[in-house]
């Protein structure tokens, strides 16, 4: 594809209907009311001069350059910020209204330098693209008065320049970063010659509050905000649509490249999660896929003490197929197993579950999902009806009030956040729930009306208070529970109860009643209330629980099935919804059928020829547990390292070493890899085909940007062991496996790579029903038909803090790093994060004399690590907290077997630890814990 230049029109597009009519250069136009005189011009074929304005950003009308005329009107309106009229009649082209433009370009020219030719932006610059338009041929005032050519150039951003001498400030920048972003880290310092765009109090970029969003860099008009690689490797020539592989926002990208080089990943206009927005993970930190720690040849070696062998792909896959089969055989297909990656595309996900029930003969196969949001499947099939979340990310912009339970947006789900705090700064009321002062707490023009700073593992406490409210002050909708609801008498009596009220949660949760029952009234009585949760609700021993308590009361509230309202879980990985579509939980099929279900299991075993199981399969702390035991024995990792991820890594670490056979394959060596026998290299997702599912159950296409690198394509990969074991696997191209999902799958029965090419995503359930698919859910009736009120009592985790460990751990991620840092720590955004850091608050820091920096020792019951602390107010007392992204900080071997009840999900967000200041000699010179106990050789 050549390079993708999406039009722009100038303003923002405005709602409702073509009502007003008008006439631009002879040509009849009908447009929405507020629809400005430059769009309706654009939407009329007739392009007007302009510098600062462009349509992702409200009219600011401060160039000059789109004067019009308009009949019956005096003077020379400027088009952006003149709304339309019925009957008007508008000139763009006149010679007094060419006269005063070239004028205007000549003053931004005269302070310009005239390198072009060299310029980075050569042939992508506006101020060149407008210097034509409006047919300047000289600059009178000469270029010798004052000016700001030797400006210097700020270079500390790692991904971008700022380069002020080409700045002829538009202001887009800033306002950019403000409407879009939110983010209000630039400002126009000055007046009139003296303006100047900074970012801060005169700061560099990298010390002020940027976030490298690249927002900024996308709507500067000018070579002044510039990314490095283009300088670097010049302009592209050519792109590809794509989806981001990071978070679970699934934000559209255009790759764009020259000849065979990624030069730049900018964000799709048309992309419908994030609609031209990017963070800094997807917009830069793509390096990681050109990293040389990438393996590319398979590597094989009989014990995991052997060096590693290189072998070509077919000794690698026969030497998988023949090791499978020889544990099949001695110890039966119960023996071995996969674990699916929501890393990966649903096609690869989808051929990995199928060769484990069709090729292994098990039902074998869990996802890392089990490990992030399976709670969320389980308690939303119980209510809803439906495992995945209710509506599209553009519905917040309808919300009133939005509910923040346990997420962390801003860094987690950066694209949203932004969505989500443009709704806040129009009015929007915010409620937080977390036992950290997170960002959206307090941040430019935004402030949570409630921050309800509960003590980990309580969220159940609180959700079941909150009911309380609504049911015993006659808040519940009665319509909507009444007509699409049932359990609710039931449900009502049972949170009705005075062990439920905030008065007797406050002692348990923390959160003083009187916050509490304010909260619930203003959630409850909104025109429109939704929630929004992630891993800080799911990752805990009554996980399942809390999905449930939230859909209770948003059922109660009637906050289902309509625009601005809703149960919305923010998936961290990106296809983490995909993963769990396609059928890898060892108890279901794709389309979250049960394996039990024998229509269902029919349907595959005629179409794929084979016998399957009906009972589940185990899942992966299962099969950590039998593979100490001895009765689990051979495991295909597919794009996850289990040894850095999963709790308890002692644990992880002693069945991965008990295991005859691991499989992994990765971009990199990762930690499980330290384990493995075989090492098939993986390919990034600028090498994949295939497609990616986001939070909001959008379908998004992945194109392959480049060949992968290892010359073999995962999906092939896996084929080829299925067909090596004896049962034949083959597609030509992954289109042919999404074929398939669709016969068998009904709510993809309508998917397809033609249709997804042709509308550009789909949210699933897509079906005759819903061909276009379906942006929200549950809108008349819910899927399970009447959705259904579980009681929820509140069972609190055994992890409880004790003299010994007397504080509570719980963990998250920040912005610039991803997960276990595979990717994010092979990229520049290392500059924002070099090491996990401890966060404490100063009380609990200065009662254990520690001060900020210091090394500190952090002990659990099961395990102990050393981190650096941090000191932080937005930690409360007893609380202290970490991320995960190094495997050196070893955050999980902390971490318990603790686990949701239904789901097994592990308890990562409530750690009973104790904190000192470091010994001297407990330092762990350097080593992950794979690396420390294989040198202690406690595996062999
Ligand atoms: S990169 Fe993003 S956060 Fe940084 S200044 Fe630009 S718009 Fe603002
Ligand atoms: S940096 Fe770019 S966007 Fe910002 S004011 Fe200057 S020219 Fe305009
Ligand atoms: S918000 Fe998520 S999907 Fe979007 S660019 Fe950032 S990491 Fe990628
Ligand atoms: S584009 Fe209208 S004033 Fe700049």
């Amino acid at each position: 594809m050549t390079l993708l230049k999406e039009p722009d029109f100038g303003t923002p597009a405005k709602d409702g209907p073509a009502s007003v009519s008008l006439e631009v250069d002879g040509l009849a136009v009908s447009v929405p009311e507020g629809t400005s005189v430059m769009r309706a011009a654009a939407l009329a074929g007739v392009d007007v001069p302009k510098l600062c304005a462009t349509d992702s950003l409200e009219a600011f009308g401060s160039c000059r350059l789109c004067l019009v005329e308009i009949d019956g009107r005096r003077g020379t309106p400027a088009s952006c910020t003149t709304p339309v009229a019925d009957g008007m009649v508008v000139r763009t082209q006149t010679p007094k209204v060419a006269k005063l433009r070239e004028s205007v370009m000549e003053l931004y020219i005269s302070d310009h330098p005239l390198d072009c030719l060299t310029c980075p932006a050569n042939g992508d610059c506006e101020l060149q693209d407008m210097a034509g338009a409006v047919g300047l041929r000289e600059v009178r005032y000469g270029y010798d008065g004052a000016n700001h050519l030797d400006a210097v150039v700020d270079q500390s951003n790692p991904y971008f320049d700022f380069d002020p001498s080409k700045c002829i400030a538009c202001s887009r920048c800033v306002r950019a970063c403000d409407e879009i972003q939110g983010t209000f880290a630039l400002t126009i310092e000055g007046r009139g010659f003296e303006s100047k765009v900074s970012p801060g109090a005169g700061e560099s970029f990298m010390d002020s509050e940027c976030v490298s969003c690249g927002a900024c860099v996308q709507a500067c008009p000018t070579a002044t905000l510039q990314e490095k690689s283009v300088i670097q490797l010049g302009m592209p020539s050519r792109s590809v649509i794509t989806t981001c592989a990071y978070c679970g926002v699934g934000c559209s990208f255009k790759a764009e490249l020259r000849g065979d080089e990624l030069v730049r990943m900018v964000p799709h206009k048309d992309g419908g999660a994030n609609e031209g927005h990017s963070c800094v993970k997807g917009r830069f930190a793509f390096g990681y896929a050109t990293h040389p720690d990438r393996v590319l040849r398979p590597m094989v070696r009989d014990k995991i003490t052997d060096p590693w062998r290189e072998v070509d792909w077919d000794e690698a896959i026969g030497t998988v197929a023949r090791r499978m089969l020889d544990i099949k055989q001695q110890h039966g297909a119960g023996a071995i197993g996969a674990i699916t990656s929501s890393r990966c595309t649903n096609e690869e996900v989808y051929v990995v579950q199928k060769m484990v029930r069709a090729a292994f003969g098990s039902n074998n196969v869990d996802t890392c999902a089990r490990v992030c949001h399976s709670p969320t499947g389980y308690g939303l099939k119980q209510t809803f009806g439906e495992s995945a979340g209710t509506q599209d990310f553009k519905s917040v912009a309808q919300a009133d009030v939005i509910m923040v339970i346990g997420a962390n947006p801003t860094d987690g789900h950066p694209v949203f956040a932004s969505r989500m705090k443009q709704r806040l700064r129009q009015g929007a009321n915010l409620i937080v729930v977390d036992p950290r002062r997170i960002d959206l707490v307090r941040s430019p023009h935004i402030e949570a009306d409630h921050h309800l700073q509960l003590k980990p593992g309580t969220n159940v406490a609180v959700v079941n208070a909150m009911a309380h409210v609504v049911v015993t002050e006659g808040l519940a909708d009665q319509s909507f529970v009444a007509d699409r609801c049932e359990g609710f008498e039931e449900w009502a009596r049972f949170i009705s109860g005075a062990e439920h009220s905030p008065e007797a949660a406050e002692p348990i949760t923390g959160v003083p009643a009187v916050e509490l029952r304010a909260a619930a009234r203003l959630y409850a009585q909104a025109p429109n209330g939704a929630i929004y949760y992630g891993l800080g609700v799911t990752e805990h021993s009554q996980g399942s629980t809390m999905v449930m308590g939230m859909a209770n009361l948003a059922m109660a509230c009637g906050n289902i099935g309509r625009d601005g309202v809703g149960i919305n879980p923010l998936r961290g990985q990106n296809n983490v919804q995909g993963a769990c579509d396609m059928g890898s939980f060892p108890h279901e099929l794709s389309g979250y059928r049960h394996v039990s279900d024998d229509a269902a299991r029919k349907v595959f075993e005629n179409l794929w020829g084979t016998t399957l199981l009906p009972e589940p399969g185990l899942r992966i702390p299962n099969m950590f547990d039998a593979a100490i035991e001895g009765t689990f024995r051979g495991l295909f990792v597919h794009g996850e390292d289990i040894a850095q991820s999963d709790p308890n890594v002692k644990h992880v670490l002693a069945a991965l070493g008990a295991m005859e056979l691991v499989v992994v394959q990765d971009l990199f060596l990762n930690e499980t890899a330290k384990f493995a026998h075989v090492f098939l290299p993986g390919a990034s997702f600028l090498e994949k085909d295939g497609t990616f599912t986001n939070a909001e159950r959008r379908i998004n296409r992945v194109r392959a940007v480049m060949k992968p690198k290892s010359g073999q394509h995962e999906w092939d990969i896996v084929s080829q062991i299925a067909t090596a074991m004896g049962y034949p696997m083959h597609y030509d191209h992954p289109s042919q496996i999404m074929d398939e999902i669709a016969s068998v799958t009904p709510t993809f029965a309508g998917v397809s790579f033609d249709k997804l090419d042709e509308v550009g995503s789909i949210q699933w359930p897509c079906d005759a029903h819903a061909p276009e698919g379906t942006p929200i859910m549950h809108v008349d009736a819910f899927t399970r038909g009447l959705g259904r009120f579980v009681p929820t009592p509140f069972v609190p985790t055994e992890e409880r803090s004790t003299r010994r460990f007397p504080l509570i751990l719980t963990t998250g991620r920040i912005l610039s790093q991803y997960n276990v840092g595979a990717q994010t720590r092979r990229t520049a955004n290392i500059a924002w994060h070099q090491e996990d850091l401890l966060e404490i608050h100063p009380h609990d820091a200065e009662d254990r004399g520690i001060t900020d920096g210091d090394e500190v020792t952090l002990a659990s019951r099961v395990g102990e690590t050393t981190l650096r602390a941090q000191i932080s107010e937005r930690m409360p007392t007893g609380v202290v907290y970490t991320t995960f992204h190094y495997p050196i900080s070893g955050t999980n071997v902390l971490t318990t077997e603790n686990s949701d009840w239904a789901t097994n999900c592990p308890e990562y967000k409530v750690t009973a630890v104790q904190v000192a200041l470091t010994h001297p000699v407990s330092g762990r010179n350097g080593q992950s814990d794979a690396e420390r106990l294989l040198a202690a050789e406690l595996v062999d």
